[in-house]
């Protein structure tokens, strides 16, 4: 992930990140908790927060039907337009795994529908902040919504 900077902080906090972090942790780490995933056994826990400044939390929700699972991120995105927002701000993904949990290409478009590229994810673990990055890092020369209202 060239461009991505590791920022790791004791106590989940990290070097230069937004007071609102630690909460928006554990509104993931809350999240997380509760992901249903009896197939992959892999949880994860998003927070994203709105240009508001309210939260919405999500997890992935798998299926039997495999395909049909929704992701953490997906969710949280959900919750968040449903209460009226429709700007994200930044985003904390939470996994319990070893390594550092980018979204996945899928959410990375979700993520563009409602975020510019400076927008600032942030990847974790149990211990706090692993991974930052930009979306335009992950995601660069996205196809978004200013693309559709760029006719030639
Ligand atoms: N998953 C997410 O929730 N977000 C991602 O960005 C990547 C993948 C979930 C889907 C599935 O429940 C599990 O992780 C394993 O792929």
């Amino acid at each position: 992930m060239s461009g991505v900077e590791p920022v790791v902080g004791a106590g989940g906090g990290a070097a230069g990140a937004p007071p609102q972090l630690q909460e928006m942790l554990e509104r993931a780490r809350g999240a997380l908790a509760n992901a249903h995933a009896p197939y992959s056994r892999f949880r994860i826990g998003a927070c994203v927060r709105a240009g508001s400044g309210r939260l919405y939390a999500g997890c992935n929700v798998e299926n039997a039907s495999f395909p049909v699972t929704q992701c953490a991120e997906n969710t949280a995105i959900g919750a968040m337009v449903a209460a009226g927002d429709r700007q994200i701000v930044e985003v904390v993904i939470v996994t319990e795994g070893a390594e550092p949990c980018p979204p996945c290409g899928r959410c990375r478009q979700q993520l563009a529908e409602f975020a510019g590229p400076d927008m600032r994810i942030y990847l974790c673990g149990p211990e706090g902040v692993r991974v930052t990055a930009t979306l335009g890092e992950l995601l660069p020369m996205a196809f978004g919504p200013r693309t559709l209202s760029r006719p030639t």
